[in-house]
């Protein structure tokens, strides 16, 4: 990767500061079962009641559906992702049957839990040598309407897949944001005892 000016405030594995968001990808394509490993870390997330909310829908480039996910981005997103391997699209289901319940009812943790698995969806990938970059610039009316979602089910974000490509084939603006971004400090996001933030 390139050079990862983020330093870890306390010890973790590297896999954590080394996932980034690009937009620089070399439009190469990339195999189902590869995209697939990536869906495979997500499904082992962990989920209230192992409801599992989340869903996932995807195209890969070179493929028939490619150009109609394309069309679901804003035109910011669509002009870096165009060069990404694969676009996936991150959804939740927003009702489960609790366990002993005969209905379904709210699932009051879908989102929390989705948020979770695509977190393992960009470490995979990250870890097998690719990078992601979510998104939420995409059209979710068009999106629903476009890719057949029913209701029931929220649309979270898009996520483009890619192999690193160079970043001088992004327009000037974007290339000096090509860099692994930094965080607040850990003191300004977590203190113990009573909230303090
Ligand atoms: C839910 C979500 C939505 C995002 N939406 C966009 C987007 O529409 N366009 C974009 O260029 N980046 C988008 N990003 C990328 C974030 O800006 C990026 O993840 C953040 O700055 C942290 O940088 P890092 O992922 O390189 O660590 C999004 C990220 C997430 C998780």
């Amino acid at each position: 990767m390139s050079a990862n000016p983020r330093v870890a405030e306390h010890a973790i594995d590297e896999q954590f500061i080394n996932r980034w968001s690009p937009r620089a990808f070399t439009a190469e394509p990339i195999s189902e079962a590869t995209l697939l490993s990536f869906l495979e870390a997500a499904r082992w997330a962990p989920s209230a009641y192992n409801s599992q909310p989340w869903r996932f829908l995807y195209a890969r480039r070179d493929t028939p559906n490619w150009e109609r996910y394309l069309g679901l981005l804003n035109e910011f997103n669509r002009s870096w992702a165009q060069h990404a391997s694969a676009l996936v699209i991150v959804l939740s289901k927003t009702t489960f049957t609790a366990p002993g319940a005969s209905e379904e009812t709210p699932a009051l943790w879908h989102t929390f839990d989705t948020g979770s698995a695509w977190g393992h969806l960009a470490l995979q990938a990250s870890i097998s040598g690719w990078h992601t970059h979510g998104m939420a610039g995409f059209d979710q009316e068009l999106t629903r309407k476009e890719l057949k979602i029913p209701e029931g089910y929220a649309l979270h974000a898009a996520v483009a897949i890619g192999k690193l490509g160079d970043k001088a084939s992004l327009a000037e603006g974007l290339q000096a944001r090509e860099v692994p971004s930094p965080r607040r400090s850990l003191s300004e996001l977590a203190a113990e005892g009573d909230f303090s933030l």
